[in-house]
């Protein structure tokens, strides 16, 4: 089965073109990337010290054609066709694309030029993430399902990092091996922190969940307090490291907030404020941001490890999936890695290839194919973009 895949959540635009083919028992599946397209913002939003949801929007307008029109020549599928498009289907298409300044002439200009590619069904990410940004992907999966009669599956963007983490990737395939189940995903971006189980594949029960901050929105404000720019989380590493290893005693020892609570959700804020007050008022040097960087860094290791253990213990799960951009952390990959060895040797960690930490449309394909091949496909007119979508609500 052939997917397009697009993804339009956060400040990445990206599309992509994937080869699905299950490969055996379960879960198994091989996906061989025929095109990938990907357009990061982050310089964009650098400049606000954030990602801003107007400024998302405009730019993933701005970039989808382009990026569509690019991972399909990857993909050897980029032809002209001359046949001119259907009135009815024209008018379809304008009125979806409404709210998207730009897009309609872009992408009449563009689609409308070219021959329906030899895909079989289309995956868009519809949430979580930021509304406007959301929305824009929709529309445009919307008006791509229109263009080509092609079948749209809504893709939860968690679900698309779990399948990241469980994929080892190759030259040009990803491969998830059949997954022993239950399989715990520990969730960790900008916009979420969770823990979820799957019992069975596709199917989630939230274990726990942060009840205030995030934990990559704590390294994004604590990035800022010590004047760094954004996005904060590899910053704060790159000092952090640095600190390890000039080694040495540190000064700060931060809090470690609901560590020894017995449930497994998280708290950040109070660990962010404890930031805050050691900054406040003062000229830190190098050396003492790097200092701080690395106590924020031990503190928010050792919480997710000890919820994340509490959690393994109380749901017996075999296999544990590390997934979203805070994943990308070396300190909290390497310390997970070393204490699941001592303490549960029998589980298998699933950390995600560093160059997939980040959004992609690899990752929406991945968790598309699954539902595709289910036959879970969308009516067209209810696929809504929803900012809040969960992978799963409280047992
Ligand atoms: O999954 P993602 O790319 O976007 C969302 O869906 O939110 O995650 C972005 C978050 C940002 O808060 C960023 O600072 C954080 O991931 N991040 C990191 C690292 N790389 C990215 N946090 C800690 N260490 C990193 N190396
Ligand atoms: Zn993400």
């Amino acid at each position: 089965m052939k997917i397009l895949a697009i993804e339009t959540s956060c400040d990445e635009t990206a599309v992509a073109v994937l080869e699905c083919e299950s490969t055996g028992e379960g879960n198994a599946a091989r996906f061989t990337v025929l095109g990938n397209a990907l357009l990061s913002q982050i310089e964009i939003h650098r400049e606000f010290g954030g990602v801003y949801p107007a400024v998302a929007k405009r730019e993933h307008a701005k970039n989808l054609v382009p990026l569509l029109e690019s991972a399909l020549a990857e993909a050897n599928m980029l032809h002209e066709d001359t046949q001119s498009m259907d009135s009815g289907v024209h008018d379809a298409i304008t009125a979806t694309l409404e709210r998207e300044p730009g897009l309609t002439e872009a992408f009449l200009a563009s689609i409308g030029e070219m021959e329906k590619p030899e895909i079989d069904a289309i995956a868009v990410t519809a949430g979580p993430g930021l509304e406007p940004a959301l929305w824009v992907g929709v529309n445009f999966a919307k008006a791509l399902s229109l263009a080509w009669d092609k079948p749209i599956v809504s893709v939860n963007h968690m679900e698309g990092h779990i399948c990241t983490a469980l994929a080892t990737s190759t030259d040009q395939s990803l491969d998830i091996p059949s997954t022993e189940l239950p399989l715990l995903s520990l969730l960790i971006s900008g916009g979420h922190t969770e823990l979820v189980l799957a019992r069975e594949w596709l199917s989630y029960e939230l274990i726990g969940a942060t009840r205030d901050d995030a934990v990559g929105e704590a390294f994004d404000k604590v990035a800022r307090m010590l004047g760094l720019p954004y996005p904060g989380g590899p910053e704060i590493s790159r000092l952090a490291e640095l600190a390890r290893a000039r080694g040495g005693e540190n000064p700060y020892t931060l809090p470690r907030p609901m560590i020894h609570d017995p449930h497994c959700d998280f708290s950040f804020s109070g660990l962010k404020t404890s930031v805050l007050y050691l900054v406040k008022d003062k000229e830190l040097s190098e050396t003492q941001k790097e200092d701080l960087a690395l106590a924020f860094e031990d503190a928010v290791a050792d919480v997710l490890y000890a919820k994340t253990s509490r959690a393994l213990m109380d749901t017996s799960a075999k296999t544990l999936a590390l997934g979203g951009g805070v994943s990308a952390n070396t300190h909290i990959k390497r310390a997970f890695a070393e204490r699941m060895a001592a303490d549960f040797p029998d589980v298998r960690l699933c950390i995600p290839a560093a160059s997939l930490t980040s959004d992609n449309a690899l990752m929406i394909g991945m968790a598309g194919f699954y539902h595709a091949a289910k036959g879970d496909f969308v009516v067209l007119d209810e696929l809504k973009a929803n900012g809040n979508r969960k992978l799963a609500d409280a047992a």
